[in-house]
């Protein structure tokens, strides 16, 4: 049962691309289902000076894939309001307030206040700031802070930025997004870690060889180039996704699944994670960038050094693959391989987990040791999971063949699934942090990275280092084989 949420949205970036991408359709998912109905209202902000009715047009727009009737769409629309906002001009946050306070009374919000920072975060402390100074938080209802990522550069950045935002808003009122945790797949992690004891029993290092994350993206950097050349693959998407990932199939069963419980369960994790040594860096992490394809079809792409905004001569790594350590007793020993790279063979985010070798082949084909199970969470575009397991073949003898159980959602629940950014609002509307990123473990997370990062800053490579359509340079191969393991997702050998 849908039960409405009442609250005032007020978006700084209102005319960005991520609010009409994500944030609008996110919203109108939420109406359509009930979660909103009359009692809500948003005030877009940014500097260029849009009328109310063009604005209420731009979402329309963005929604219009979704929407049930164009009236249906209008009507979701005139909750919509515009005020062209300068971050810097006091004066604008009086006429925000102003606005607000009309806002608050004529749709009964009591006070309830969600700010959506979605602009660069040079902008977020003074933001944060001005809404405390110039009373836009209010006393009667919540006041929540929702950011988007990258937060910080490294660790002295996110702590700085973390101080001025912490000036405005308590720990709990702050909501740092992590897409990837809104996901409908990476949330199904735990239901299958805790939902089956016959799998958790089994989820450690007595049973588990290796662990594979894959997040392939087969687009380049496309029009993100400036800022792309500045954060590369380590930032973009190590430094969250991948390493909320782990912490998620790292982590000790909490005693319940709440906010709470999971996230200190997940610090946990991530303080376990063993930090190298600047030297040791290139025995564990490899970087990449890609040149032009050199596959006929898609011969014109190009190489990321002539994307538009990126530095002829950039160092900047749009691939990176590793191999983490956790050094506790549940996983001493089993690494957990992680690549992620842009223009690579496929679009697709998958979790290979590969189990112990039986201690002995007894079967006739017994020259090579059986294939390991592996259990596979697809977590997009496909929804779903596999496991392999070896049985006998069908005939005399006793050869083995290895099976694949499988269930991938169909394209119709994968369709409806819900977008892991109205996933992310709601639960923010509702006050449960579980999804999103504690400051604790931002902090852990750039402290691992930067050691990464300081190391491949003073080191020139020659880039580019792999081809577009590939899955990334050899030495990512090199990295598993020389522990005796291989990726087991390669999508251009299928
Ligand atoms: C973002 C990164 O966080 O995640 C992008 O900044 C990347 O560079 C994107 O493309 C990938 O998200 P998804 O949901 O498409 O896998």
């Amino acid at each position: 049962m849908s039960i409405e949420q009442k609250a005032l949205f007020t978006i700084f970036g209102g005319t960005g691309d991520l609010a009409k991408r994500k944030l609008y359709p996110s919203l109108y998912r939420l109406y359509k289902k009930g979660y909103l109905k009359e009692k809500f209202a948003v005030i877009g902000t940014a500097r260029r000076e849009w009328a109310d009715d063009f604005y209420r047009d731009v979402v329309i727009e963005s929604i219009q894939d979704i929407s049930e009737s164009k009236e249906h769409a209008i009507k979701f629309a005139s909750h919509f309001y515009y005020q062209s906002h300068n971050v810097t001009d006091i004066q604008h946050y009086n006429t925000l307030k102003t606005l607000s306070e009309k806002l608050d009374e004529n749709y009964q919000l009591d006070g309830n206040r969600l700010f959506y920072l979605a602009m660069s975060p040079n902008f977020f402390g003074i933001i944060s700031q001005n809404l405390k100074d110039r009373n836009l938080i209010t006393p009667t209802g919540f006041n929540r802070l929702i950011i988007e990522k990258p937060f910080g550069q490294d660790f002295e950045s996110a702590l700085e930025l973390n101080d001025q935002i912490r000036a405005s808003f308590e720990e709990d009122q702050i909501y740092r997004i992590d897409h990837y945790l809104g996901k409908e797949m990476v949330q199904n992690i735990s239901a299958v870690r805790f939902g089956n004891y016959m799998i958790e029993s089994m989820w450690n290092s007595r049973y588990i060889d290796n662990i594979q994350i894959t997040l392939s993206e087969s687009i380049g950097v496309e029009e993100r180039g400036g800022y792309y050349d500045t954060s590369g693959a380590l930032r973009d998407m190590l430094q969250n996704h991948i390493l909320q990932i782990i912490s998620l199939l790292a982590m000790e069963p909490p005693t319940r699944l709440e906010d709470k419980e999971i996230r200190t369960e997940k610090i946990k994790a991530l303080k376990a994670v063993r930090l190298f040594e600047p030297n040791e860096v290139s025995n564990y992490m490899v970087r990449g960038q890609y040149g032009p394809s050199k596959d006929e079809i898609s011969k014109d792409l190009n190489g990321y050094r002539e994307e538009l905004n990126v530095a002829p001569e950039s160092q900047t790594e749009t691939f990176v693959s590793g191999k983490i350590l956790i050094d506790n007793f549940r996983w001493a020993g089993v690494p957990f391989y992680f690549r992620t790279g842009k223009r690579l063979a496929e679009k697709g985010t998958q979790i290979d987990i590969e189990f112990k070798n039986v201690p002995l082949n007894l079967f006739d084909n017994n020259e090579e040791p059986l294939p390991a199970n592996i259990l596979t969470i697809y977590i997009q575009p496909t929804e779903g999971f596999s496991l392999e397991l070896n049985t006998k073949k069908i005939g005399l003898g006793l050869e083995t063949e290895t099976l694949k159980l499988e269930h991938k959602h169909s394209a119709e629940t994968t369709a409806n699934s819900p977008e892991a950014y109205e996933k992310l609002i709601l639960d923010c509307l509702n006050g449960d942090s579980t999804n999103f990123t504690h400051w604790d473990e931002v902090a852990t997370s750039w402290k691992f990275v930067d050691i990464i990062r300081k190391h491949w800053d003073s080191e020139k490579i020659d880039f580019p280092n792999y081809a577009s359509g590939s899955m990334g340079p050899i030495e990512s191969e090199q990295l598993l084989n020389k522990d005796g393991f291989k990726w087991h997702w390669c999508p251009n050998n299928n």
